[in-house]
């Protein structure tokens, strides 16, 4: 049972198993863990604490498994953490007459049993989502942000106890000190995930968002929230949207309810029917059971809304930094020769080092770093550091992908083409002499460190072929292509520039809309000019033909104007990069290399056409 993005929860076990779990990957390394408030946190929904709460008592201590060091710190590593189940009574439970309310049918029907103590559908489960979300209320509470709840509404709990009956309630929850634009447009939206989140919630039958289910009688002149200026920030004088607006944060606190259903586990006689012998029967539930879950359910609904806040900075900040790399970052290096060559003091530290350019992009360079881990024994929990090009970071990010079915690794990009383009995005592959690209894996990087540094010994050959990729992500996104592009660039232009990819790889993570394709713009042209020069042209200066190429099948397909493929031919040209086909080589004479390219669908080839700033189409040919 997984949620979550970059930060992704595991909850396991049964209410009357021997233990439940969690596991929390993605967690950031070098959090201190406060145990003694996390306990206070677990207190709170743990059973027996008071006479509204089941008998059922457990000490719900969490023990953790791995992810925490000796010191309290977080490691990095996926934190697990196991609580033992230490006061179950299964014999209270019938074996085949479902509870109404309960979860026991469809469950009957799915498994062939009805799970004592509602299995893993019981809010038994809600302890160990609560270890999750204790630590990351604590993650967030260090970054200024705070999760609190109270309880809205709730019937009389005493009264429903002496009948033997219960009553359901309404949490309701306040995020604050959230920047504005947390989340994003719909799928995206942070409303939609905490929805979801609120929704793994045993009981749960609704949640709204400000104003909510209440908005739909309003006006929007009584609805809208208007904007107002309070030292100097822009805040809105009410909060009908409950801090949400487009599925993104606007700086307002971010409030929702949650409504939970009366318990549905009472003591009166029920009406069901026997699922063995298919006959009415009356029902009468013994065991221990909450008379309201509301109260119990607020630091849970406290700790996934931390839980999906935290996911949601983490997938926003995404895992690449600016920085030097450190010797810390050190860890099982796979270099190119290139590379080794130009530093040797990395190359002193590698496991692995591999022949540098495109012909060595292979499927035995692959089993040379394969057998590298073998030799350094790499086992699962390993990971791996790829310092070079692009042809570095895909193949070792594509043995990664394939070491034990798939090791974390680490992309350190050498190049401008690799830093721009290559070290985001999770596409991994070598080539086939089929094609290039053609064995692959989606496998992102766990973390991808920009070293600017690196810049200074890249030759200015290699230079323009990052300049290539740059003003391909000006044309897909529109940016300003004004700066001077002769030289290097600057970390800040990196990171802008950059942002197109992340933009676009995330609206589209698996290439299935169609919106990644955009990114191989220019390529489908690139592609069979580097094939049809066996890579005598580099990728880089192949883009940038493709580019005016592909500009040109625009103009005769009647999408862009006649002056197009000059301007960007222009653009090319002042990063001195080449802007015409090699001699002997014509569109025309590309076509059955274009036919190999995996952007082919039948005998048509897919292309992302270039035809204007800010405008690439994806046109059939
Ligand atoms: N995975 C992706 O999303 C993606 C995107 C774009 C391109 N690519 C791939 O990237 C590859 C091209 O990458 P590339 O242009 O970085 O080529 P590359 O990896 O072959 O590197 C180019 C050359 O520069 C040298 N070099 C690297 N860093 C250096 C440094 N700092 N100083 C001196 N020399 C240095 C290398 O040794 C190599 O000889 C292609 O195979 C392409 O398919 C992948």
């Amino acid at each position: 049972m997984k949620i979550g993005t970059t930060l992704k929860l595991d909850v396991w076990g049964e209410s009357h198993a021997p233990a439940i779990g969690m596991r929390l990957e993605g967690f950031p390394a070098g959090e201190a863990v406060d145990r003694t408030a996390l306990q206070a946190f677990m207190e709170r929904r743990a059973p027996g604490r008071d006479a509204f709460s089941t008998a059922r008592k457990e000490p719900d201590v969490p023990e953790f498994r791995q992810g925490l060091g000796p010191d309290g710190v977080t490691t990095g590593d996926a934190i697990e953490a196991i609580i033992r189940n230490t006061d179950t009574r299964s014999r209270d439970y019938e074996k085949t007459v479902p509870r109404p309310g309960h979860a026991d049918y469809p469950n009957y029907v799915k498994t062939g049993r009805i799970p004592p103590g509602g299995g893993a559908n019981s809010g038994r489960l809600t302890a160990a989502m609560c270890i999750a979300g204790g630590l990351c209320l604590q993650a967030l509470a260090r970054r200024g942000i705070r999760v609190a709840t109270r309880l809205v509404q709730v019937g009389d709990i005493a009264a429903a106890k002496a009948a033997g009956d219960s009553v359901g309630g309404i949490v309701e929850a306040e995020v604050t000190g959230l920047p504005v634009g947390l989340g994003g447009p719909m799928f995206e939206g942070i409303d939609g995930a905490l929805a979801q989140a609120m929704f793994g919630i045993p009981g749960v039958k609704g949640v709204e968002f400000g104003r909510g289910f209440a908005a739909a009688g309003l006006k929007g002149s009584e609805n809208n929230d208007p904007f107002a200026i309070a030292d100097g920030k822009v805040v809105t004088t009410t909060n009908n949207a409950g801090g949400v607006l487009g599925g993104m944060t606007s700086g307002m606190p971010l409030v929702f309810r949650v409504a939970l259903k009366p318990t549905p586990s009472i003591y009166m006689p029920q009406q069901s029917v026997d699922l063995k012998t298919m006959q009415p029967t009356v029902l009468q539930i013994r065991g221990r059971h909450d008379p309201c879950i509301a109260r119990r359910a607020m630091p849970v609904v406290e700790g996934l809304a931390a839980f999906v806040v935290l996911d949601a900075l983490l997938t926003e900040e995404t895992s690449v930094v600016f920085r030097k790399l450190t010797a810390a970052d050190l860890v099982n290096v796979v270099i190119d020769s290139g590379v080794a060559a130009a530093y040797p003091e990395l190359a002193a530290q590698a496991i692995c080092v591999i022949p540098t350019g495109e012909e060595h992009k292979t499927i035995e360079t692959v089993e040379n770093i394969w057998n590298a881990f073998a030799r350094k024994g790499l086992g699962r929990k390993d990971h791996v550091t790829a310092i070079g090009g692009g042809v570095t970071g895909d193949l070792t990010g594509f043995a990664a992908a394939t070491w034990m079915r798939g090791i974390d690794w680490v992309n350190v990009p050498t190049t401008l083409l690799a830093m721009v383009d290559a070290s985001y995005g999770g596409k991994t592959a070598c080539d086939l002499a089929c094609g290039k690209n053609m064995a692959g894996a989606f496998h992102p990087p766990r973390q991808v460190i920009i070293d600017t540094d690196f810049l200074r010994t890249l030759p200015p050959r290699r230079l323009a072929d990052g300049r290539a990729e740059m003003i391909k992500h000006e044309i897909i996104g529109g940016l300003p292509h004004t700066a001077d592009v002769s030289g290097a660039p600057t970390a800040e232009e990196i990171k802008a520039n950059l942002a197109v990819k992340i933009r676009t790889v995330r609206a589209d993570p698996l290439e299935k809309t169609g919106e990644r394709m955009k990114l191989n713009c220019g390529h489908t042209v690139a592609h069979a000019i580097e094939k049809a020069t066996n890579y005598a042209v580099s990728h880089g200066e192949a883009v940038a033909i493709g580019c005016v190429e592909e500009a040109r099948l625009a103009v005769r397909l009647g999408l862009a104007p006649a002056t197009w493929p000059e301007e960007i031919a222009a653009r090319f040209a002042a990063a001195r990069l080449p802007t015409t086909l090699p001699e002997g080589l014509t569109f025309e004479s590309l076509k059955p290399l274009m036919k190999g390219d995996k952007k082919r669908e039948g005998n048509a080839v897919v292309f992302a056409l270039p035809c204007g700033w800010g405008d690439v189409r994806l046109v059939k040919c």
